[in-house]
């Protein structure tokens, strides 16, 4: 990684439950002097997985201390596998253990899957505990520490058990990304593309330009793009907290993105980024079918995520037998399946998507039959 850079901080507006995202460098090594003026009494429970816990767990633990801050970490083991009940109650048994009382803030310190194990517990241990995100992976600082999205998956489908529950402030520390393994930080990428094709056709543009910055480790092009998704990302969830409208758009691609997910089994083969890309690709397919979106932009959206060494088809992650019925299947859990009929977020082209609740299932098999059989490259 290189440079040194500013500190940026956005706000997530919503009511008396606002918080602010700090954005900057060294941030865990210095999260005490953040946390202390927040927590209600001076402990805390860490929550981190293996991996991130012998990278960063010792210099926070150092800074709480000098901070005056009571310390104790419980460590789950890394990766998706972690999403689940036996790793809930795991986790809450010893939360109440150490006697964790409602003034006190449990901080999750990991990526996604940390965050929204954590998150989750903190939500219904003793009715809400106070939780704060330090969110490690590029994934979880652009998206999954923001809003207050917390769950584990059910065996019938992906986040299918959680609750809307925001953190109390949000420390991403662009330092942390350094040693994030390059299939991880790519996977990542995913999630940044998503806000340039949901509403800032210049942010594509910029990322077009920069992607390979980011993903190189450069520290002004990585502090930008975490920027700039947590702002589009905070400024989506103060106008929908709970996904009753505009929020949705957050899942572009994600309606397919899961169904992968679910079918490759949680087991770490298939990545959530990497599944976004794929979905992103599906969705735009399904827009330039439905004649709302040109194959041109289609195509546009599908070269950047080759640059940029992500999926854009099924046959890529290792899903050889899938089907569309089985696909549509896993797509029926869909959070947005009002009435068992399927919500998708479809664009008009990059930078201007919509959510579409009208779409005919024929349509969408026609879809999946050509994805699932050909390589993206020849469906244009
Ligand atoms: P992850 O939490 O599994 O982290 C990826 C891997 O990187 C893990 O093995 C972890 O140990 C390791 N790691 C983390 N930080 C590291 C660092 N700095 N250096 C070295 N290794 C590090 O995966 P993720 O991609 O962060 O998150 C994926 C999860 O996020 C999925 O479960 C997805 O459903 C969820 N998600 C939630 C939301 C939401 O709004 N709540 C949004 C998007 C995704
Ligand atoms: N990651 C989608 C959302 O937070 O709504």
């Amino acid at each position: 990684m290189t440079g040194g850079g500013e500190t940026a901080t956005v706000r997530v507006a919503l009511a008396n439950r606002s918080y602010d995202i700090v954005i900057g460098d060294d941030l865990l090594a210095n999260a005490g002097t953040y946390l202390a003026p927040l927590l209600t009494r001076p402990r805390v429970v860490i929550v981190s997985d293996e991996t991130v816990a012998g990278l960063y767990l010792a210099p926070l633990r150092a800074s709480l201390e000098a901070n005056g801050i009571r310390n104790d970490a419980i460590i789950v083991p890394p990766g998706e596998g972690s999403k689940n009940f036996a790793q809930l109650q795991s986790l809450l048994d010893r939360l109440l253990d150490l006697r964790i009382e409602r003034q006190d803030t449990i901080l999750a310190l990991g990526g996604g899957v940390v965050g929204d194990l954590a998150g989750f517990a903190a939500a219904i241990l003793r009715r809400g505990v106070d939780f704060i995100q330090l969110p490690t992976t590029l994934l979880a600082q652009v998206d999954s520490s923001v809003g207050g999205k917390t769950a584990i998956n059910a065996a019938q489908g992906k986040n299918l058990i959680g609750a809307f529950y925001q953190p109390r402030l949000v420390l991403a520390d662009i330092t942390a990304l350094a040693s994030l393994p390059e299939r991880e930080l790519r996977a990542g990428y995913g999630e940044v593309v998503k806000y340039g094709l949901i509403d800032d056709f210049s942010f594509f543009e910029w990322l077009e330009e920069h992607g390979g910055a980011v993903l190189s480790g450069d520290r002004e092009a990585l502090g930008h793009a975490v920027a700039v998704s947590c702002r589009a990302k905070a400024a989506i969830v103060a106008r929908d907290e709970r996904e009753s409208g505009d929020r949705a758009l957050l899942n572009l691609g994600h309606t397919f993105a899961h169904a992968l997910e679910a079918e490759a089994g949680y087991d770490g083969r298939l990545l959530h980024g990497e599944a976004v890309a794929v979905g992103l690709s599906m969705a735009f397919d399904l827009s330039s079918r439905m004649e709302l979106c040109s194959r041109q932009e289609t195509e546009r959206l599908r070269r950047h995520l080759v640059a940029m060494g992500l999926p854009t088809g099924v046959e890529q992650i290792g899903l050889p037998g899938l089907t569309p019925e089985v696909m549509l299947h896993h797509m029926r859990q869909d959070k947005k399946v009002t009435d068992g009929r399927l919500t998708f977020v479809l664009a008009r082209g990059i930078g201007r998507a919509f959510v579409e609740r009208d779409v005919a299932e024929d349509t969408v098999m026609a879809m999946l039959a050509a994805a699932l059989t050909t390589h993206p490259a020849e469906q244009i």
